[in-house]
């Protein structure tokens, strides 16, 4: 092999990671990720979302799916990979978890391993891999969010969120060195809400998070905001996605927006 190749080998195509997190639970994370891979999907990028939220896992169940293979079965090395991918209408792929195990609840070096292997082997096979992730700052949530190459976290207008979506971005410009972070405003009432609380959110940041590098301070961006939509409701009695069963409303449209974003 030659120096040349050895020092610089050409860079193997590789998904954009995007870890999709929040302080508080029950925000829209799962939502969030799922019609936003349907929108990416119709921009025909390659997509899988993988359930992150591996004690608690729920992909499965928004997307009306009984996986009989797992995450777990991955990680126990009883299934490949290739088996435990599977296909979801909306046109992007899955790869789920199950729920109730309490082995992983806690990061444990094998568990460390076992996530940065798959998400490893998958990487090349894709455009964009979301992470859904669990809620807060466990050491589970924060591993799994340290694997990505960006972070979206989804936040609703609730005072209760707002304040530990900031507990979330104080710990990932801590631990992490992040300094540029996407943000989601679900459920809002008005449209412009999202732009407004974006900013109140980074004039807190400003004040109280200091980063190591004070030339290089923690952005936040919006990547956008999402209504409150009684479409949701519909779609999820059907177990369906919003973005799929009502591609005109709005929830669904303002996923097109974050798609077109992305997308650049
Ligand atoms: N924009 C929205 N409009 C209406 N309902 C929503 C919206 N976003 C989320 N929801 C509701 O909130 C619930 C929780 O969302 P979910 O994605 O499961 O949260 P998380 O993954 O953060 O725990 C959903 O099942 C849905 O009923
Ligand atoms: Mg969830």
């Amino acid at each position: 092999m030659s120096g040349a190749d050895a020092t610089n080998p050409k860079p193997a195509r590789r998904a954009t990671v995007m870890a999709v997190t929040s302080g508080k639970g029950g925000v829209g994370k799962t939502f969030v990720s799922a019609n936003l891979a349907v929108a990416l999907a119709r921009r025909g990028e390659r997509v899988l979302v993988l359930d992150a939220d591996l004690g608690l896992a729920n992909l499965d169940v928004v997307l009306n799916l009984f996986p009989k293979i797992t995450l777990h079965d991955v990680f126990t090395g009883k299934h490949t990979l290739d088996e435990a991918i599977v296909a979801v209408p909306g046109g992007f792929s899955a790869l789920l978890a199950g729920s109730g195990m309490v082995e992983y609840s806690r990061m444990t070096p094998e568990l460390r391993e076992r996530l940065t292997q798959v998400i490893d082997e998958v990487a090349p096979r894709f455009d964009r891999i979301l992470l859904d992730t669990g809620a807060g700052i466990s050491d589970v949530v924060l591993y799994t969010v340290s694997l990505a190459d960006e972070v979206v976290i989804v936040a609703t207008p609730e005072p209760t969120s707002l304040t530990d979506a900031y507990a979330t971005i104080k710990v990932l410009a801590a631990q992490q060195n992040r300094r540029s972070l996407r943000v989601v405003i679900n459920q809002v009432l008005r449209a412009g809400e999202g732009r407004v609380i974006r900013g109140q959110l980074q004039a807190v940041v400003d004040r109280f998070v200091t980063p190591l590098d004070p030339e290089s301070p923690v952005k936040l961006e919006l990547l956008g905001e999402i209504p409150s939509d009684p479409a949701v409701r519909e779609a999820i009695k059907r177990r369906q996605l919003v973005s799929t069963v009502s591609p005109g409303a709005p929830s669904a449209q303002a996923f097109g927006m974050l798609a077109g974003k992305l997308c650049g």
